[in-house]
């Protein structure tokens, strides 16, 4: 079992990677009052319990877990198993399950201390780590939130050989995202790995998951409230919410678009940023390595959504995106593997072009 440490100030926590990970859940929560569990019902059907002796509430996993309503079931819960100040709430499931389950610890008594144990690949290298919390309002997507850092998170690599193909492709482009940032060395291991990863391989995965987590680590332990620099892992995401958006919500999985996302990005640095045009191709070989699309094509085409995705619904939906002011879309790019830049403007021409 590996560890990687996030040093924050004030708070740090370990995240285990590893085969059996789960396991240490028992171990890591004996010193506390209480426990109780918020679980995924299908990641309880396929793995059994977290902790057999504590309250579990199990709940279907997927967006419409993060509203209002389910927050309010999870703090019901947490009040009637006697959750004190010193009681922990472990999240066992996959980003859904791990943002409600976050976010519910950061209110509970006016905060009470979360396990994170992620099920999914795109909450083990991404959602899990870094301590972002939110449900969604009818008015959008993680609209109401706040930053509560787990005392621990779980990430067992043994849970991902159970997920379905969408879900570990989807969990692929979060990776790739993450590699790039992270820059040669870990763009490079992805890379040999990826038909391994593709198959399940569970060394290949226990390496990649700890290579993201620490690249996410440090780019978490250098802006913990994402003020600044830990934008860097927005790469391809303007892209990418405006395809989520103009697609209609939950039409495109989250990592799909991501995907098409970094392929638009690479593109868009090659021709306002100097970015060399290997990037790209590297960039565009590990999508399609993947089963990801790897350019709006691809992607109008496997989701049947020309319509939808045309070139003027694409810019709308850019001209929308919550971290640009309205109407001038801010671009994080990257120039080189780990030199990544953020609040880019992107000329109307080569916008058009690239959304063509
Ligand atoms: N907090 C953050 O920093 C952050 C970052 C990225 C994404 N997110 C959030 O994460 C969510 C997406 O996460 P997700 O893709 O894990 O979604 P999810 O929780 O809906 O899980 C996806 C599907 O996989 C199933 N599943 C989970 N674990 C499984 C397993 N081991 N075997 C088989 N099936 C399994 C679930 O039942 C569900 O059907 C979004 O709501 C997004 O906003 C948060
Ligand atoms: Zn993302």
């Amino acid at each position: 079992m590996n560890s990687v440490s996030i040093s924050l100030e004030g708070h740090a926590y370990e995240v285990l990677v590893g085969a059996g990970a789960s396991a240490s859940a028992g171990d890591l929560t004996a010193g506390r009052d209480r426990v109780a569990v918020l679980a995924d019902q299908r990641v309880v059907a396929l793995h059994g319990p977290l902790l057999k002796a504590a309250p579990t509430l199990e709940v279907l996993a997927g967006e419409s877990l993060k509203t209002l309503e389910g927050l309010g079931r999870v703090l019901e819960f947490c009040a009637t198993s006697g959750l004190s100040r010193g009681s922990v709430l472990a999240a066992y499931g996959g980003g859904t399950v791990g943002d409600l389950g976050g976010l519910a610890a950061a209110l509970y008594k006016r905060g009470i201390a979360v396990l994170q144990v992620p099920t999914t690949l795109l909450a083990q290298v991404d959602a899990s780590v870094g301590g972002k919390t939110a449900i969604n309002l009818a008015s959008g997507k993680n609209l109401a939130g706040s930053f509560h850092h787990p005392a621990a998170v779980l990430c067992d690599t043994r849970l991902l050989e159970t997920l379905d193909d969408a879900e570990l492709r989807s969990g692929l482009g979060e990776v790739i995202k993450t590699a790039i940032i992270g820059g040669e060395e870990a763009l490079e291991l992805v890379e040999r790995r990826l038909d391994r990863l593709c198959q399940r391989d569970p060394a290949a995965l226990a390496e990649v998951v700890e290579v993201c987590v620490r690249v996410k680590a440090r780019i978490v332990a250098a802006d913990p409230e994402e003020r600044g620099s830990r934008r860097v892992l927005n790469l391809g995401h303007t892209f990418a919410h405006a395809i989520e958006l103009a697609a209609g919500f939950g039409r495109v999985p989250h990592g799909v678009a991501v995907a098409v996302g970094l392929s638009l990005a690479a593109r868009a640095a090659e021709r306002s940023s100097g970015a060399p045009a290997a990037l790209t191709a590297r960039t565009l070989r590990a999508l399609d390595r993947a089963g990801l699309p790897s350019s709006l094509a691809d992607l109008r085409e496997a989701y049947s959504l020309q319509g939808e995705l045309s070139p003027q619904a694409l810019l709308h939906g850019l001209r929308h995106d919550k971290k640009g002011v309205v109407g001038a879309p801010e671009f994080v790019l990257a120039r080189r593997e780990g030199d990544v830049i953020m609040g880019v403007h992107l000329d109307e021409n080569l916008l058009t072009d690239l959304l063509g």
